[in-house]
């Protein structure tokens, strides 16, 4: 299952950035840096981005903590890091040393499983999750991985897809997802591979569900946040 998901992954990387920009009409942007407010990361913060991807919010994560502030990103699939690091390149070219405390911007890029986190206890100030969460293993066991490595008073912002509950905007995004979503993949030959969004939704617990597990496993706050309508949602988390 594990290998599976990361081989998905490491099939669609080359297109991901561009799908998303497509598919969302460039609003993923919006709802990335809502997150990052959310996760309250300020500057000098030592944080952290789980299922970081091509890096779209680690990089928005790291502007928001500055030159004073380190970001780990943390994703289990090559060839996502790759991109994530090409986009790095792209975007701050000046920069060869990611990890230079004189850049005016320090990511690291960690090849790890979310549910087996290779950090200390209570070592970050805040993370962010984008897209994450509704494709790992076990939900409880990330969540539990995260509140671990956070430290006392920190918070993360964590967001996904979600089922709207108003019936007429719900069956909108059911077009959407089995006919633009599938149709754009399709044109760029991973029809299969985005047909795997719909039925994950499915599984994904709502916002109420995602509250109790995030409490069960020791989140002294936790708070869901639809956004987009209901289509996507914020789960916010605060470790005490
Ligand atoms: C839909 S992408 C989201 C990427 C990015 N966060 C974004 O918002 O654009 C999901 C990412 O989660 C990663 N992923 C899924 N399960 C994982 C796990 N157990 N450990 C590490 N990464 C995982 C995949 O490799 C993929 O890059």
């Amino acid at each position: 299952m594990t290998n599976e998901i990361r081989s998905i992954f490491n099939r669609i990387a080359p297109v991901y950035d561009q799908l998303n920009d497509w598919l969302s009409l460039g609003q993923h942007r919006v709802w990335k840096e809502m997150a990052v407010k959310w996760s309250f990361a300020q500057p000098g913060d030592t944080c952290l981005d789980l299922c970081c991807g091509s890096g779209d919010l680690s990089l928005r994560l790291a502007r928001r903590v500055g030159a004073t502030g380190q970001v780990y990103g943390v994703d289990f699939s090559s060839a996502m890091l790759e991109i994530a690091k090409q986009r790095f390149q792209r975007q701050y070219p000046h920069i060869q040393d990611l990890s230079n405390p004189v850049s005016n911007i320090r990511v690291t890029w960690v090849e790890a499983d979310v549910l087996d986190l290779p950090f200390e206890d209570h070592q970050f100030d805040a993370a962010t999750m984008g897209y994450g969460l509704r494709n790992v293993r076990s939900i409880p066991q990330c969540l539990k991985e995260l509140h671990r490595v956070l430290k006392r008073g920190a918070k993360a912002a964590i967001l996904d897809f979600h089922r709207p509950s108003n019936p007429q905007i719900r069956a909108f995004q059911q077009w959407y997802l089995d006919n633009l979503v599938v149709r754009a993949a399709h044109n760029l030959g991973l029809q299969e591979e985005y047909a795997y969004i719909s039925p994950s939704l499915d599984r994904f617990p709502m916002g109420a569900e995602q509250v109790t597990i995030a409490r069960q496993v020791g989140f002294a706050t936790a708070t869901h946040y639809p956004i987009a309508n209901g289509m996507m949602g914020v789960l916010v988390v605060t470790k005490l």
